[in-house]
């Protein structure tokens, strides 16, 4: 069965269901992203900081060049880096993006956090306290940059991802092209209720991650909730027949919300694919939606002095 798209706000469409790459090595991601493309999945979600995009394109290139997919019938997101937000950063680093995954286009470049770091040197720039370096570029003036990549024809849509409501509304206050998506960190710890109301009453689309947790995150802490194991939960895939994972990816799709979980596991990439052939019921989402506790798997913590930094002051 294909998965069925969501419809953008400039009338193309995504795959609801896509392949995360965060954290998935090279030496693995190769072949998890042939897998999922064997498997039927069509969108892939990358990102120059994941520093795997090479391989990730190679994997792309190898099922193009056997014939399972053909270009367009792909969907290739990535996002701009934090240390490239100056405007006269921001083409070179669409083409390093374009030339690792071996595109010529892309269909979704994200401006991947609101926060500029500094720029000309590491990912993770520190400052002489070994704090995070700054950069005071403002992302709306990054974003007036993306529209040029758009009307260059190297990206299809552009979109932002980490934005709170008032950062998306200074975008759109600039904007001659609106974001398509706002892509965050949602799962039931953290529903988002207000910012996707928000995004939808904008015509944005909400693209969830981290949908399973994130338990491969960097930072996790051994004591931290592991929301895959959370008896909730299992109890509701019990009744269903299914595994967490599935009810996690299923809750997502039934609030319409695009997803992107992360595997390089292939069984994983399989059965989290499998969700389109049961519905959770009504109550059972609501039941879901009261497991909210603001539980933020990618808080930044370290970075909360910036400026721009999305989830300080509680905002939403
Ligand atoms: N825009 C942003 O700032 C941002 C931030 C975070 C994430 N993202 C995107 O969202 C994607 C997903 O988020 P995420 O990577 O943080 O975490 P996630 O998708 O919530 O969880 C991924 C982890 O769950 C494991 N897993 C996957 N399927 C499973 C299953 N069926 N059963 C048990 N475990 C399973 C994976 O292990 P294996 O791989 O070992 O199978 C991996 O460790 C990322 O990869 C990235 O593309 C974007």
């Amino acid at each position: 069965m294909p998965v069925p798209d969501v419809l953008l706000n400039n009338g193309k469409t995504i795959p609801i269901l896509g392949l995360g790459t965060w954290g998935s090595p090279k030496g693995e991601v190769v072949q998890a992203v042939k897998d999922a493309i064997d498997i039927g999945y069509r969108h892939i979600d990358c990102a120059h900081v994941y520093q795997n995009e090479d391989e990730v394109g190679e994997g792309i290139e190898a099922k193009i060049a056997e014939g399972v997919v053909k270009r367009e019938e792909l969907f290739i997101t990535s996002k701009l880096w934090n240390t490239f937000h100056s405007p006269a950063l921001v083409r070179g680093a669409l083409e390093t993006t374009l030339k690792n995954l071996r595109l010529d286009y892309l269909d979704l470049y994200l401006i991947h956090w609101p926060m500029g770091y500094k720029e000309g040197g590491p990912l993770f720039p520190n400052d002489d306290l070994g704090k995070i370096a700054y950069s005071d570029v403002d992302y709306v003036d990054t974003w007036k940059e993306m529209e040029k990549l758009v009307e260059a024809g190297l990206v299809k849509s552009i979109g932002v991802s980490n934005f709170n409501k008032r950062q998306v509304e200074r975008v759109l206050e600039v904007a001659a092209i609106p974001p398509v998506t706002n892509q965050i960190e949602c799962h039931p710890y953290l529903t988002q209720k207000k910012l996707i109301e928000f995004c939808k009453s904008k015509n944005i689309a909400i693209t969830a991650y981290s949908p399973l947790g994130s338990p491969n995150r960097p930072w996790a802490k051994p004591d931290d909730p592991v929301l895959l194991q959370d008896a909730k939960i299992v109890a509701i895939a019990d009744k269903y027949g299914k595994t967490s994972a599935q009810i996690l990816i299923r809750y997502q799709l039934q609030l319409g919300n695009i997803v992107i979980p992360k595997s390089v596991t292939k069984s994983r990439i399989a059965s989290n694919f499998d969700v389109f052939n049961f519905d959770l019921s009504a109550e059972d989402i609501a039941t879901i939606d009261n497991f909210n506790c603001n539980g933020r798997f990618v808080p930044l913590d370290n970075h909360r002095t910036h400026p721009h930094h999305p989830f300080a002051n509680d905002e939403y």
